[in-house]
């Protein structure tokens, strides 16, 4: 049987066909009512007359409630003045379920109890919009890397060794040996990129974030693609050709979405290639010249991100960190032993870094050294260490958070309402 949905009614005008959904919202006046239908793709206007709609179907205004769920069959006319530009002249209604009083009503709830009924929530306009939206930018994701030679490759969620620091690490027993949930595939993906060449990992990652902030999930999404003979320039080039591709994949695909969500528009057609690129150096000067005391060698916190970012109305890309508050596998800076080939990308409007990457040590004696230096040992890592036996290789990489890009695309205040179902320090229900 042919499927209708919604959103494509433009294709159904003029037939008469069965819907199917819950109601969003019921008005009655006398001899008419209006259902607004709910179908998981968008909202349509159902007009139910006596005259025609049969008398079992016309009566079921009397008993039917928010969110009950129904089959509606009807003429589909354009009608500019509906939700959607098209309405339904129901000749018939069939009432599957009557829902109990709904929890969500019209009004005003509290963040924490739409939290606590994400599962409900999740059916509203705006976390609707949201959701697809999130859709289209982890699509503009694979297309981006699939479209560009670029082979899938997962790392694995259990890991014995620690990526990103070991604060963060969600421990797990794993038949009495000790495991730990993924912090980033970026180690897998190194081997990946001297197997296949350009690869990226995509999966869910887990970091046990202990303070709350409005950027922070414990549980996130990340796409991590590395490249062989890619040096941290070409790392850049490629962060900024993927976040332009992203933003413009959801201008062309989600306008109705980021009007729904009243997102200023404007201000993501301006993320156009070139993005500014600054050293970290030249970042601290820009504190500096703000009024911040800052010391050169201290990491950018929240507050810093956004004085540095709003100097721009597009993605800045942040390189050639010091080397103390960086992760043990990134090249040192030849020119300079102090600072390493990192690239942080932040995003405008204050949403803070959105990737972070860098150019991979590739000497096999300097990595063993900040590896002990960091307190882990060589046989942590013994497998990583082949990929500098056997072939070491110039090599970059970088990874992108989905919920932060979501965030910043979507303008939203807070990061919980990125992903469905938000893991963070206080909540693991629903
Ligand atoms: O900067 P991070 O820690 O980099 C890495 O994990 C590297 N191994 C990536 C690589 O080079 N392959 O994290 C990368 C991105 C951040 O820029 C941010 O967008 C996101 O992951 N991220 C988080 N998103 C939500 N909640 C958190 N707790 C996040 N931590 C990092
Ligand atoms: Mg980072």
């Amino acid at each position: 049987m042919k499927e209708y949905l919604i959103q494509n009614a433009k294709t159904f005008t003029g037939e008469t066909v069965t819907l199917k959904g819950w109601a969003y919202s019921v008005r009655k006046s006398g001899k008419i009512w209006f259902l607004l239908l709910r179908d998981g793709t968008g909202i349509m206007q159902i007009v139910i007359t006596k005259t025609d709609a049969d008398e079992a179907s016309f009566d079921i205004k009397d008993v039917i409630t928010q969110e009950s769920s129904v089959i509606v069959t009807g003429l589909i006319k354009a009608e500019p003045r509906s939700p959607g530009g098209y309405e339904m002249l129901a000749s018939k209604v069939e009432l599957i379920a009557v829902a109990e009083e709904y929890p969500i009503s019209k009004k005003e709830h509290g963040t924490d109890y739409l939290m606590d009924n994400r599962h409900l929530w999740l059916r509203s306009k705006r976390q609707h919009a949201i959701i697809r939206i999130r859709h289209t930018i982890i699509k503009a994701i694979r297309d981006f890397f699939d479209d560009r030679d670029f082979t899938l490759m997962d790392a694995p969620i259990f890991q014995k060794a620690a990526t990103e620091g070991t604060a963060t690490l969600f421990a797990t027993d794993y038949f009495g040996e000790k495991a730990y949930l993924t912090q980033s595939g970026q180690l897998y993906g190194e081997a990946g990129a001297a197997a296949f060449g350009k690869i990226y990992t995509f999966g869910p990652t887990f970091r046990a974030e202990k303070s709350k902030t409005r950027r922070h999930l414990t549980e996130f999404w990340m796409v991590e693609p590395e490249m062989a003979f890619h040096d941290l320039d070409m790392d850049m080039d490629l962060a900024e050709d993927f976040v332009s591709y992203i933003v413009a994949q959801v201008l062309e695909h989600r306008r109705p979405e980021l009007e729904t969500i009243e997102r200023d528009i404007s201000k993501l057609e301006a993320i156009q290639k070139p993005f500014p690129r600054i050293s970290y150096t030249e970042g601290v000067k820009i504190l500096q010249e703000n009024g911040v005391e800052f010391e050169w060698g201290n990491d950018f916190g929240a507050g810093d991100e956004t004085i540095i970012s709003s100097q721009f109305d597009k993605p800045v890309m942040v390189h050639r960190y010091p080397a103390a508050i960086k992760a043990f596998y990134m090249k040192r800076d030849p020119e300079n032993d102090k600072q390493v080939m990192a690239l942080d990308m932040l995003a405008p409007e204050g949403y803070g870094e959105i990737i972070g990457g860098s150019q991979r040590e590739d000497d096999i004696d300097a990595m063993i050294k900040r590896i002990k230096a960091e307190g882990g040992s060589e046989e942590d890592y013994a497998w990583y260490l082949d990929l500098r036996r056997y072939g070491s290789f110039p090599h970059s990489g970088f990874g992108l958070g989905v919920e932060r890009v979501v965030s910043w695309i979507c303008g939203l205040k807070h990061i919980r309402e990125t992903i469905p179902f938000p893991r963070t320090i206080t909540r693991l229900n629903p």
